[in-house]
């Protein structure tokens, strides 16, 4: 392992940095859209590894031409049970340790919560966070920040719709915790009541005051809320114990163009795709679909993330900030520490109402001692 206090401009979760570092990436990034001849050879000599244990079209890709966009070069896999050392038994500690050994930034996609955290444990190199299991996905932010603050001008005062898979959708979960920072944002979380926003998501949201409405309907939402902006999202059905609970979920919200007819005229209809249902295709030709422009900013914003990484801009604090503790487990089955048993344990303390809660600093569960 790593020094802890090794310092290597991770992006673990956008929450490490503050929202002043967020917006001079998102002017970069504009900069870099406006004039792309500038940067073409700002990377030249440098290497990203994409280390994808997930599949990806979007990120992987709009990663991958990011960095030839800055003259670097790119190594990497994309399924790592046909072409890496994966399929061999290899753990993740191992991987990273002798990938970030050839790179200047790795690239991360994990299917367990917390494993970019893991990696950045054991790297020799940044590491970026292209989506942890049902966690976080903070470089999809990044895009839906760009994308917001590109078409609406402003990042706060936003009444923001969120619908769909709020429970194991990643990039509600980022978003959500991104656009509390702005001043005076108002959030509508439509889903069922199975899919409803964590706690531990819901808890900044109540930290901050931040005004925000449970919700079960599209129309009721349309018709209670002036939305400037809809994200619609996908049910995560790799998330499901098994079909059949995926099957109970899916399809219970579709935006077709009927449903556009009754939402305020100016909302931008937002989705970090792929999409299945939940968005018609007909709704693609209305004007406030912005789903493919939102992809496409992500390819800028991702230039400037690179950049800024590269060039250790960032200023990062300690990779591992909590308590080191044998005598606490984290328990949800879905986190990194279950299956890379070798990690250092290491937990977030919050002072509750019945004494003090800790949260594992991977996965971010609250946890109770063993
Ligand atoms: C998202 C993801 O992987 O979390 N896709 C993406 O990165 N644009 C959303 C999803 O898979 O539903």
């Amino acid at each position: 392992m790593n020094e802890i206090y090794e310092n290597y401009n991770h992006l673990i979760d956008l929450n490490q940095y503050s929202v002043e570092q967020w917006d001079d990436m998102l002017r970069l990034a504009a900069d870099i859209k406006r004039n792309p001849r500038i940067y073409e050879n700002s990377c030249i000599g440098k290497i990203m590894g994409t280390m994808f244990y997930e599949p990806s079209t979007r990120t992987q890709m709009s990663f991958q031409s990011a960095m030839l966009r800055l003259g670097g070069g790119t190594i990497g896999f994309v399924n790592p049970q046909t072409n890496s050392s994966v399929a061999k038994g290899e753990n993740l500690k191992d991987t990273t340790k002798v990938v970030s050994g050839y790179c200047d930034v790795v690239v991360l996609r994990h299917n367990l919560e917390g494993a970019a955290l893991a990696a950045a444990v054991n790297a020799d190199c940044p590491v970026i966070n292209a989506g942890d299991g049902g966690h976080l996905h903070p470089t999809q932010t990044l895009t839906d920040l760009m994308t917001l603050k590109e078409e609406t001008g402003s990042l706060s005062g936003l009444t923001v719709g969120l619908c769909g898979d709020l429970k194991n959708g990643r990039t509600v979960h980022s978003l959500i915790k991104a656009l509390s920072c702005y001043k005076n944002n108002k959030f509508v979380l439509i889903s069922t009541e199975s899919l409803r926003l964590p706690d531990y998501i819901q808890e900044p949201l109540k930290a901050k005051g931040a005004e925000y409405y449970e919700i079960s309907s599209l129309e009721d939402a349309f018709e209670e809320h002036a939305l400037d902006m809809l994200y619609m999202t996908r049910i995560q059905r790799e998330r499901f114990e098994n079909v059949w609970e995926y099957r109970s979920q899916a399809d219970k919200f579709i935006l077709d163009t009927e449903k556009m007819k009754k939402a305020p005229e100016k909302m931008l209809v937002l989705h970090p795709l792929p999409r299945v249902n939940e968005i018609a295709i007909e709704v693609d030709d209305d004007p406030r679909a912005l789903y493919f422009k939102q992809a496409n900013y992500g390819m800028y914003i991702r230039m400037a993330l690179i950049l800024q990484t590269i060039n250790y801009e960032l200023n990062n604090s300690p990779v591992l900030i909590g308590e080191l503790r044998d005598d606490l487990e984290c328990r949800n089955m879905k986190c990194i520490t279950r299956a890379e048993t070798y990690l250092p344990k290491s937990f977030k303390k919050s002072v509750g109402e019945s004494g003090d809660i800790y949260f594992c600093e991977y996965c971010e569960e609250s946890v109770v001692g063993i």
